[in-house]
């Protein structure tokens, strides 16, 4: 049977109308493809010399479409001896992730661990240039196939100083980490450059300390775009975990899960799904990274992944692709009024910064009023992208001129400091 021209221009633009203006999509099937969904990328850690592993590479080609090298692009595996450069498994593993249209995450530049042992002798001015050296050069190898790369790993001290953790890299000087930045900026200026660390997954001395250094590069101009926190995870969740990535979100950088891995265990799979929604809920939070395919590849000897020796996906699997699939932030954050606010807090001892998102509800704003309480004691002593009535207790702050209209769904903010502590509940916000 025929079917004349016009009925198949009509049938066309119904499914392509179809496709775009239909309800919710279509649950994805794989991780890469729910996470594109969202503008995200979900990849996974990997070994080239488990390529010819054919459960393993199946499940990779499957389910991931960002890769990272687990060891073949660190400083001890691609300059092993001083000035001899080799990429051979890390060249493997950039080109596979090419050919099936997958970015790749570079780990990484700089760390005190796996160094090459020649690079562990050094000190003093030889090693700052010798680093240096080895962030250009390899950075300059892979330019322009790297997605993100961490440009320094593990630079910060567990524990409640928030400083940075001694090490022959350190030692050379406080400025080592800027100079890495800018070395790989000028060697590759296309990739996001990130700073990486772990027992960063939630508000604590520890992920403030890189905050603040964030905020001071940021401030500064050295070259940084992302902060990617490991999160290899017990068998709890901070409450703050969310909080944290939404504040170095608010300094204006991406933020990555950049190997995630949890231990196994009654909260596993509930844990992985809080991990994925938390960052969904971020609009700068552009991907997750798992650190291993099954739970026989991770380096930890927990099963902390989401596939069994076996290959098969775990009910962790199942949780972190329903929580890819049930989508992106969900604007206003309050649902109901005409207006939301959350606030962002960065302490010290006797005063803070609170960072304030004003979103629109469902219409647009012209005018908005966030009230806020000053816990007793402390007060309010200077705001921007606001005007403030009271400065203790029962705080006012109004839209200034430039950022009284909001878009509906769409957001601003503003911010204040004060001395005490922070406020803890929620603002209230009304429209006009
Ligand atoms: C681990 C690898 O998984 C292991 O195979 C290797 O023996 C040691 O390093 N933080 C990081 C990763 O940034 O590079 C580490 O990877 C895990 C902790």
């Amino acid at each position: 049977m025929r079917i004349p021209i016009r009925v198949l221009t009509a049938l066309f633009l119904a499914a392509a109308s179809g496709a775009v203006a239909a309800g919710p999509a279509e649950a994805a099937t794989t991780l890469g493809a729910s996470a594109a969904q969202t503008g995200r990328y979900f990849g996974v850690a990997t070994a080239a010399f488990k390529f010819s592993d054919t459960p393993y590479m199946t499940i990779v080609n499957r389910e991931f479409n960002s890769l990272v090298a687990e060891n073949d692009m660190k400083w001890d595996a691609t300059e092993p001896q001083q000035g001899r450069f080799t990429f051979t498994n890390a060249d493997r593993l950039v080109s596979h992730a090419q050919s099936r249209g997958m970015t790749v995450r570079g780990h990484t530049l700089l760390w005190h661990a796996q160094q090459p042992s020649w690079a562990q002798g050094l000190s003093g001015a030889a090693l700052r240039n010798a680093a240096i050296n080895h962030v250009t050069q390899v950075a300059t190898h892979f330019r322009g196939k790297i997605h993100s790369w961490d440009v320094v790993n593990e630079a910060f001290a567990d524990g409640g100083s928030g400083a940075r953790r001694d090490s022959n890299l350190q030692r050379t000087g406080n400025d080592w980490i800027e100079a890495a930045f800018r070395a790989a900026r000028a060697a590759d200026p296309g990739a996001k450059l990130c700073y990486n660390d772990y027992n960063t997954d939630g508000v604590n001395a520890k992920s403030t300390g890189i905050y603040n250094m964030v905020r001071d590069f940021k401030a500064r101009g050295v070259p940084i775009d992302c902060v990617g926190l490991q999160s290899h995870l017990g068998t709890g969740l901070d409450s703050t975990y969310q909080q944290n990535i939404q504040r170095f979100a608010d300094l204006g950088v991406d933020v990555q899960i950049t190997e995630l891995d949890v231990q196994q265990g009654g909260n596993q799979a509930n844990i992985y799904g809080a991990v994925t929604r938390a960052c969904l809920a971020v609009t700068r939070c552009t991907g997750i990274t798992v650190w291993g395919v099954r739970d026989s590849d991770s380096w930890r000897d927990d099963n902390p992944l989401l596939f069994d020796a076996g290959g098969n996906k775990k009910a962790a699997y199942t949780a972190v692709l329903n929580a890819l699939n049930a989508g992106g932030p969900t604007t206003p954050p309050p649902g109901t009024g005409a207006c939301g606010a959350q606030v962002t807090l960065n302490s010290w001892t006797g005063g803070y910064t609170a960072t304030v998102r004003v979103t629109a509800g469902a219409a647009a704003l012209n005018g908005w009023t966030v009230g806020v309480t000053v816990p007793s004691g402390g007060a309010v002593t200077s705001a921007w992208n606001a005007t403030n009535t009271g400065t203790s207790g029962q705080v006012t702050f109004r839209n200034v001129g430039y950022n009284g209209q909001v878009p509906a769904g769409g957001s601003i903010e503003f911010g204040f400091q004060g001395t005490g502590t922070g406020p803890t509940a929620t603002p209230t916000c009304t429209a006009g």
